[in-house]
């Protein structure tokens, strides 16, 4: 047992933070023209500044790398602007914010891509389902297979964003490996059946996230870089045949960078939209005693479970997603064991400030 709760200050990396309850990325779907964050945008971080790290929603490194109408990028001059909006607003409000680097891989649609192309990935697998575009829902397709030659370019884009993060005043960045986008698309072998170096064996596909890692890293200094995995999710079509294996050796490969955190997702509750399949391999403790650095756990934690999890040293800090949506001062209602009110499902994608930027703090209320 430590003596640590949600509310003991901790150090991720470079970055000092007064308590442990971090916001967990989520899309919502309301970004300005030409994919900029705005100055709603900039509100909602605000609001939510007291928690000890903010971590954006799934931000594209390139447009070939977004999924969904209306999320922000981080690749034009405007984006970067935008999200400098975002980030003073936060650190005006005594906060400290992360970006959520992201690429889809084939979570896309032509619609949406550079030129009318098909979405790219490890392998041409298509997955089930249908890509929220511009244009309403449209069925996801087969998507390219990547060249060898290609994905140094892919690694370049992830440079250049972290660069980008930087000029617009992130604290730090996270890089999306979880739920069945490009980096996770790579690492299982559900999604990535490719016979050069960045497939079969498990250091081969875990090549192109070390690749990421490596050029980021190379950036911004590991202390400012973090990595978000879901091992056993199987959220978009995804599967691995061994978790263990293959997580557990991206973890150990991991220790060499010095990274601010690894981030893990692994429901404690099972009937969770993002939980592993019944008798899934229960893989946290491995990868929290394999990760050499600050561990965070996220997926349906409460304020108890979450103590109990830092109490008992089964984690440094938690990420909580619903419960941030409808509490921008979840921290304080944690502080004084206050009730949580419920988010709205209907506004959690797209729309205006109704379900974003209405739910008031307790002392409000
Ligand atoms: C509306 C919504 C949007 C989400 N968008 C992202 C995202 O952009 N990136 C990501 O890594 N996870 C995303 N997630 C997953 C959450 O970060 C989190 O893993 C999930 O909600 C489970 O945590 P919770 O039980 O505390 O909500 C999203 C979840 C929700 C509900």
């Amino acid at each position: 047992m430590t003596d640590q709760n949600l509310l003991s200050p901790v150090r991720l990396g470079d970055v000092d933070l007064p308590n442990r309850v971090i916001m967990a990325p989520m899309t919502r779907s309301r970004a300005g023209k030409g994919d900029v964050a705005t100055a709603a945008t900039a509100q909602y971080y605000a609001q939510r500044a007291t928690a000890g790290l903010l971590i954006t929603e799934g931000t594209q490194i390139t447009q070939q790398g977004q999924g969904y109408a209306f999320t922000p990028g981080i690749y034009s001059p405007e984006q970067v602007a935008g999200w400098r909006g975002v980030t003073a607003a936060v650190h005006a409000a005594g906060g400290r914010i992360a970006a959520q680097l992201w690429h889809v891989g084939r979570l896309s649609h032509r619609v949406l891509q550079p030129g009318g192309g098909l979405p790219v990935a490890p392998s041409a697998i298509k997955p089930d389902g249908q890509a929220f575009t511009p244009q309403g829902m449209l069925d996801y397709e087969t998507p390219r297979a990547l060249e060898t030659e290609e994905i140094a370019g892919i690694v370049a884009d992830f440079a250049k964003a972290a660069e980008n993060a930087k000029a617009a005043g992130f604290d730090a960045v996270e890089l999306h490996g979880a739920n069945g986008y490009l980096i996770d698309q790579f690492i299982r072998d559900g999604s990535n059946t490719r016979t050069d170096r960045y497939g079969g064996s498990v250091a081969n596909r875990n090549r192109f996230m070390l690749d990421v890692v490596a050029a980021v890293t190379d950036v911004l200094g590991g202390g400012r870089v973090g990595i978000r995995f879901s091992p056993n999710g199987a959220y978009h079509n995804m599967s691995d045949s061994d978790p263990a294996a293959t997580f557990g050796y991206a973890a150990e490969q991991l220790n060499r960078f010095n990274l601010a955190f690894l981030h893990v997702i692994e429901p404690l509750v099972d009937n969770h939209s993002m939980s592993p399949p019944p008798g899934a391999q229960r893989v946290a403790g491995l990868l929290r005693r394999t990760f050499k650095g600050p561990f965070i756990l996220n997926g349906g934690i409460t304020r108890e479970a979450g103590d109990h999890l830092i109490a008992t040293d089964a984690a440094d800090a938690i990420a909580f997603g619903v419960p941030y949506i409808a509490n921008p001062d979840l921290v304080e209602r944690f502080r004084r064991n206050a009730p949580l009110a419920q988010a709205d499902r209907a506004t959690f994608y797209g729309g205006d400030e109704r379900g974003y930027l209405d739910y008031p703090t307790l002392d409000a209320a």
